[in-house]
């Protein structure tokens, strides 16, 4: 796991707004690197989530009050802020971002923030026409300007029943952009960016193959590992385009996102959206579809035996992208879904599909890979066999993303 937040204070402000229950999420996602997280509530925040939690999560005293005897004589606002090695605004409601933008400081967060002398991460997360009020426009303007870096919003449902843009970044999008800052990278947007000016094309989650109007074969994948590889790849300031077979997962942001339903959808909206630096196929594609889906909902004849299904292979999305004549994207990527002889099997996949790299996972009975949280990989390239520990699929993403970066660093030098 990225050891770039271990040993770091984050100072977290909690502002206003449904998205704070995703704040509770990012004090685990922070501390299980190994940062330090104190947090300021604001008033607005503990209407969304409490102190206890907070604390709880921080296993840190939660500050409250600008002109709390009790906090003032633990911590001034003044050390509070300047302890911090970054200070994360997550969410950052537009009444704050209002205030930071004036310089204000009447509250706890709104002093804290105007007195810091370090970095500021801030993840808006409002109702989209609030998001596209001129005055919002302005404030994130003007944050942007004095040096503050911003993550998100993204796009997607927002908790007021509306659909836009305005949703708070997913905590690991907040967390990889804290770890660039604390990388050194020179502030304001994009916060880091090796792969600027890079094309890449993901793909994600299962396809559907339909059988008739009704019904389609499909399989078990919830898109969460593609999902999160294309949002690693734009933190990290690539043009992303995501190829996202149906899911439930909340759309990335500063991704464009193209959603299919079969393989051969997936096949044309890759093609479509070439050229490309970069191609990670990280979907279940069904290996087969169904020759000559019924134009009708298929009917029982009363004989009591079924229809045969008659199946046709699928292309094969990563082996037409590693093989094409021209154009082909310069980096290549594969998953392999293995339940035994892990790494012999995905050697032989590599070079089979012709490939550059296989990300090979252990999905043998118990794992618990498909739909869960956590991945056991192996990275294979041409030269090295790389086993990398179990994580998370969120950091499988940055670590692949970053490994990635390297790789065009190493091979192009940095844009
Ligand atoms: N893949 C693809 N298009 C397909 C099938 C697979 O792009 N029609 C990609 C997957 O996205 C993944 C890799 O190929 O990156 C390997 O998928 P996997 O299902 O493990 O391999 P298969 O091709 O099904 O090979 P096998 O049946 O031998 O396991």
């Amino acid at each position: 796991m990225n050891q770039t937040l271990t040993g770091k204070n984050i100072l977290l402000i909690i502002s206003g707004g449904i998205a704070a229950y995703k704040s509770l999420d990012l004090i685990r996602r922070l501390k299980e690197r190994g940062a330090g997280v104190r947090c300021v509530l604001t008033g607005g925040g503990a209407q969304f989530v409490t102190p206890l939690s907070v604390a709880a999560l921080s296993e840190e005293a939660v500050f409250q009050d600008l002109f709390s005897l009790k906090d003032e004589s633990e911590m001034g606002h003044i050390r509070l802020s300047r302890e911090a090695d970054l200070l994360v605004v997550a969410p950052a409601s537009a009444d704050l971002m209002a205030k930071m933008a004036a310089g204000l400081a009447n509250d706890l967060a709104s002093t804290v923030l105007l007195a810091t002398d370090k970095p500021v991460l801030f993840a808006p997360a409002m109702n989209t026409v609030m998001w596209d009020h001129p005055a919002t426009k302005r404030n994130y303007r003007i944050l942007l300007d004095d040096g503050l870096h911003a993550v998100g919003p993204g796009q997607g449902d927002l908790a007021c029943g509306e659909v836009g843009a305005g949703r708070m970044s997913e905590p690991l999008e907040i967390v990889a952009a804290a770890e660039n800052i604390i990388a050194g990278q020179p502030t304001g947007q994009p916060v880091a960016a090796p792969l600027k000016g890079r094309r890449a094309i993901v793909t994600s989650g299962p396809t559907y193959e339909a059988i008739d109007p009704v019904r389609y074969l499909a399989n078990r994948s919830s898109g969460k590992q593609g999902h999160a590889i294309a949002a690693a790849l734009a933190g990290l300031g690539a043009e992303v385009v995501l190829v996202a077979g149906p899911n439930n997962q909340p759309d990335p942001s500063r991704v464009t996102i193209r959603n299919i339903e079969s393989a051969a959808q997936m096949l044309a909206a890759c093609e479509a959206a070439l050229p490309a630096d970069i191609a990670v196929c990280a979907a279940a594609v069904a290996d087969w579809r169904v020759a000559g889906e019924a134009e009708q909902k298929m009917k029982k004849d009363g004989s009591g035996r079924p229809p045969a299904l008659n199946l046709v292979e699928n292309p094969d999305i990563l082996a037409t992208l590693s093989q094409m004549n021209g154009g082909r994207p310069s980096l290549v990527v594969g998953f392999a879904a293995e339940t035994e002889k892990v790494v012999d099997h995905a050697q032989s996949k590599r070079t089979r599909k012709g490939c550059d790299w296989i990300v090979a996972n252990d999905v043998g009975t118990g794992t618990r890979v498909m739909g869960g949280d956590e991945n056991t990989v192996h990275l294979i390239t041409a030269a090295d066999v790389e086993n990398w520990p179990k994580m998370p699929k969120d950091a499988v993403a940055t670590t692949l993303a970053k490994r990635i970066a390297d790789h065009f660093i190493n091979h192009f030098g940095s844009e």
